[in-house]
């Protein structure tokens, strides 16, 4: 039987590995992060599964179908973190697939396909700055120039992995061929508040916004808070304030844009010198591309123009772009109908979080459960949802894989 109280206990068992006392912080490649994985194997070998962590560092459960070597259905979701995080984002997927296939061994049930269950060692991109290393490894479109990306401490991605006991020289060999996937489904919770305000439990996905990430950095002089008059200063963070409300406002001008500056960092950081340098992120998400472009072009454009008036430097690089990516009609369809079979009424709705299956969506074809989740929180340690919702969640993911066939 399918069992809720032990998705959340296993919910809560993830989130004591975090270097962030008192809270959840968990980011790719750290002590923490080996230790969730580890947990994440062992469950997965109870439920009747061969596993391993793969070269990127994702945990990889596979279950045989009637006969071995069968292509899969592919389950999953990420098991990093934000920081700060919540508990149930990424996770609550991993371990609610895993419950799956522990009901199908317990009944010693084989289906004519295989199950794989992945979580992904790295969606939020929190880290290396740039976000589904896992899935974009899966789904052969990883980049290998990213291996030479640094964290804060100056570590590249390619010692981090050595360090770690992988070889990123093995990555490239676990891209999954086009056709060995036959579909990738995954369970999240909705990170927004639709599903709440509805009364419903579930919702299906349609489609995952693009996203565009970039930073900004702007370069004034630094120089004495007690003598430079107000007129003669090259302030960049008085310019980096200016161009915060410029992304704002130009996220603001169409309701289905939406702009962050979720980072800001201004040297030298002392409170009475004049920053001479800071540094902000970007993020840009809309359901079109090129509503998204536009948008993005109109900020470059209001922050170099920002910038020239207060005669301060100005670079904006983009760290990251994905497009938006579409559900396959013939599983929302699957999806809709094991919603209807387990009786909750079916509400489809697009995704405004990134999502590891944008990735997958380059071999294969996609589709999400939405869990309802409290205030539509997410993001924020604060994220909870009931045993009530985690048992629909399972529940309509366990009778659309048992349902799931190729055609719709
Ligand atoms: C991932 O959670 C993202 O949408 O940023
Ligand atoms: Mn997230
Ligand atoms: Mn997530």
């Amino acid at each position: 039987m399918l069992d809720p109280a032990r998705i959340l206990q296993r919910c809560d068992a993830l989130a004591r590995h975090s270097e962030l006392p008192g809270g959840l912080t968990r980011v790719f490649l750290s002590r923490e992060f080996r230790a969730a994985s580890d947990l994440v194997l062992g469950w997965m070998r109870e439920a009747g599964m061969q596993a391993k962590l793969d070269p990127i560092g994702n945990a990889v459960g596979r279950y045989e179908g009637d006969r071995p070597g069968l292509p899969c259905l592919m389950l999953g979701s990420h098991l990093d973190t934000v920081r700060d995080a919540g508990r149930y984002d990424g996770m609550l997927g991993v371990i609610s697939a895993i419950e799956c296939v522990h009901v199908l061994h317990a009944a010693r049930k084989r289906l004519p396909f295989a199950i794989e269950v992945v979580g992904f060692g790295d969606e939020e991109g929190v880290r290396f700055g740039t976000t589904l290393l896992g899935s974009r490894a899966v789904a052969g479109i990883f980049d290998e120039k990213v291996l030479e990306a640094k964290d804060a401490a100056g570590v590249a991605m390619a010692d981090a992995l050595r360090e770690f006991g992988l070889d990123p020289k093995e990555i490239r060999g676990i891209a999954r061929k086009k056709g060995d996937v036959l579909a990738y489904a995954e369970l999240h919770i909705e990170q927004g508040p639709v599903l709440e305000a509805e009364g419903l439990p579930v919702g299906v996905v349609t489609a995952i916004n693009g996203f565009s990430r970039l930073r900004a950095t702007l370069k004034g002089v630094a120089g004495h808070a007690g003598t430079v008059p107000m007129n003669l200063r090259r302030d960049a963070l008085a310019a980096a304030a200016e161009c915060v409300l410029a992304v704002e406002r130009v996220a603001r001008a169409n309701p289905e844009l939406v702009g962050t500056v979720g980072r800001i960092e201004a040297k030298p950081g002392a409170i009475n010198v004049i920053p001479g340098e800071v540094a902000f992120t970007i993020d840009v998400r809309a359901p079109q591309d090129a509503l998204r472009k536009q948008a993005v072009a109109a900020i470059r454009s209001q922050v170099e123009q920002l910038a020239k008036a207060r005669s301060v430097g100005v670079e904006i690089e983009t760290l990251q772009e994905f497009g938006s990516s579409t559900c396959a009609p013939w599983l929302m369809d699957q999806m809709d109908r094991a919603v209807k079979r387990k009786g909750f009424p079916v509400r489809r709705l697009p995704s405004g979080a990134g999502h590891d299956g944008m990735a997958l969506a380059a071999i294969t074809d996609i589709c999400m459960l939405f869990v309802r989740c409290k205030g539509g929180i997410s993001h924020n340690p604060l994220e909870s949802i009931t045993r009530e919702d985690a048992a629909a969640g399972v529940s309509v993911l366990s009778d659309f894989i048992e349902h799931f066939e190729l055609s719709a």
